[in-house]
């Protein structure tokens, strides 16, 4: 006793009078209780620190992706812990199968700044959504198609943009009414080896986030819906073969299908249009068709994903089937104009040798329109200088070492300087061009990199005569080189910026650094999410919401969500619903 007695003393007198921060675990203490909720968006109140989106142009955001890439692509076989799921229970989610009807949403790619990742929170935890034409009822199951983490995946960067909004957007109690959420990994899961997703989201017990129940036991799962409707989530990432627990897994409840039952199959990635870049992106999907779907006799009705941060539905005139992107869940939105109008699914690029019949899809709609698509990338000029203050520095700097590299006493036009920084100016440029471009073709990334890079150096010719016109370099030294970085650096740094962005609008029309161009833009708004519908007689709506502002101004309200939006966001359905008729009649499907 006396011990004990002693050390609580001497913590009495040595410690400082500090406010204590609660523990962010265990996750009650975001539950509606008689808890005080936070007043503010302040990490201490919150728990969390509401994170801006992710400035993918900033010079280490650049040099991370392109390390990562490269990672992955050399050493991702060393990261795919699949296998190891084996020793992870398995289990086939069908207490929905017995409902009369049942709600379902899907979300993907929404882990990023707080705004727009709460604002679809937000949306997605109220009690009913008006879109305008109809009000639709908060779902009882949720699925994140993937990307819930951005830029890599760690246990605090889920707390910051994805598991603390979203507890903060639901902090309901939980109930034997709660509703349901099951995640997919997207590839920004993938980057640890899906170490925090698995232990996010296939954690043991009562797990939740928020008001919403997590009960999925590993990266895949399978749910058992009513009136003889199923949704299977597969974790195939690129060109990765599905793992052999994960398929023997998706057999065995294949082998409970019986002949007409419908299928939402939903996958990381919307390989139908992917395969000009990536040949054998839907190889996966295409044996997962034919090798455990087809010889089932279930019907799949809908291919659903994300990783494409907009919204596109293509439908065929053969086949009763829809292939629906949807990641419009807070990352940057991103261009629909460059998608093809028709496509050829399994795709004519894919070089497996034995494939599924071939079918053609038309495009039916897109959110944003491709119209707007096109206008918001021209804004392009008005966006990536200020939204990348990175990026326009790091060029400032580039074309502040130039300027003082054509400086010199003798006049000459080839020095070491002049050398080391062309060389460096056109291997920045073509990198950014090839290294960022996805796909199998280098030399119109290559062409138009290293006009990217001519025009640079034009850029600072020009620059470099109109500087040595002004008083600047008669001035004793150092300071040429002093008002070189104060009066040369920004002007320049901006002016490169519209330059690059110029670069990007030319060349994204030849599909080339076509993310780059939306990226650098970081638009939050124009999002999207779909709400789907088993209704009581099997009949399946698909809704998909799109919501053209987010909301950015928020306010503590002292019930519900933490947050409310200053001014309402204004939900809207930005297609037709489609319409798959009941399982019972398969011949009879249809969609509209
Ligand atoms: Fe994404």
């Amino acid at each position: 006793m006396r011990p004990r007695d002693c050390s609580h003393r001497v913590l009495q007198l040595v410690s400082p009078p500090v406010t204590v921060i609660p523990p962010r675990e265990p996750s009650d203490t975001y539950l509606d209780t008689s808890r005080r909720r936070p007043s503010r968006l302040d990490p201490e109140e919150l728990g969390f620190t509401p994170r801006r989106q992710v400035a993918w142009l900033s010079p280490t955001q650049l040099a991370a992706t392109g390390i990562r890439v490269a990672f992955a692509a050399q050493f991702g076989a060393y990261l795919d812990k699949r296998e190891l799921q084996l020793a992870l229970p398995t289990q086939v989610h069908d207490e929905y199968a017995a409902k009369d009807e049942l709600w379902i949403d899907y979300i993907a790619d929404l882990g990023d700044g707080f705004d727009a990742t709460y604002s679809m929170a937000y949306l997605l935890a109220q009690d009913q959504l008006d879109t305008g034409e109809r009000a639709l009822p908060r779902a009882d199951v949720l699925v994140l198609g993937g990307d819930q983490v951005y830029p890599t995946a760690s246990g605090a960067a889920y707390e910051d943009r994805f598991e603390g909004p979203y507890k903060a957007a639901f902090p309901k109690a939980l109930s034997d009414t709660s509703p349901h959420m099951f995640a997919l990994p997207g590839n920004h899961d993938w980057y640890d080896g899906l170490t925090a997703f698995l232990r996010l989201f296939a954690r043991r017990g009562d797990s939740h986030i928020g008001g919403w129940k997590t009960p999925q036991t590993r990266s895949y799962f399978a749910l058992k819906l009513p009136h003889r409707w199923w949704l299977l989530a597969l974790d195939a990432q690129g060109e990765a073969y599905l793992d052999d627990p994960q398929l023997e897994f998706f057999k065995g409840i294949a082998a409970t299908f019986e002949a007409g039952d419908r299928v939402i199959i939903a996958t990381p990635q919307p390989s139908w249009v992917q395969t000009e870049a990536h040949p054998r992106y839907y190889d996966t999907l295409d044996y997962f068709l034919r090798t455990v779907m087809d010889p089932s006799g279930a019907e799949v009705a809908v291919m659903v994903s994300g990783d494409l941060h907009h919204y596109s539905r293509y439908s065929s005139p053969n086949l009763p089937r829809q292939l629906i992107n949807c990641g419009g869940g807070g990352a940057y939105t991103a261009a629909t104009h460059h998608l093809p109008e028709e496509i050829t699914v399994p795709p004519k690029h894919s070089v497996t040798r034995r494939a599924s019949p071939q079918t053609k899809y038309r495009l039916a709609k897109t959110y944003p329109s491709k119209m707007r698509s096109k206008w918001l990338g021209s804004g392009v000029f008005g966006r990536l200088p200020w939204r990348n203050p990175g990026f326009t520095t790091f060029l400032g700097i580039l074309h502040t070492m130039l300027l003082l590299a054509f400086q010199n006493e003798a006049g000459r036009i080839l020095t070491i300087p002049i050398f080391l920084m062309v060389s460096v100016v056109m291997a920045a440029c073509v990198f950014f061009a090839v290294g960022l471009t996805e796909g199998q073709q280098r030399f119109v990334p290559f062409l138009l990199g290293g006009l990217h890079g001519v025009a640079h150096i034009l850029f600072g010719v020009g620059g470099w005569l109109i500087w040595r016109e002004l008083p600047f370099r008669d001035l004793k030294w150092p300071l040429p080189a002093l008002s070189a970085v104060v009066v040369y650096l920004p002007v320049a740094g901006v002016a490169a910026a519209l330059l690059v962005s110029l670069y990007l609008l030319i060349a994204a029309n030849f599909k080339v650094n076509v993310n780059e161009l939306f990226a650098g833009q970081g638009i939050e708004d124009f999002k999207s999410f779909l709400r789907m519908h088993i209704a009581p007689d099997g009949t399946l709506n698909i809704y998909a919401i799109g919501v053209d502002k987010i909301s950015k101004r928020w306010v503590s309200q002292p019930a519900d969500s933490w947050f409310r939006p200053k001014e309402p966001m204004k939900a809207r359905l930005v297609d037709d619903p489609v319409v798959f008729a009941p399982a019972a009649a398969p011949s009879d499907a249809s969609v509209s």
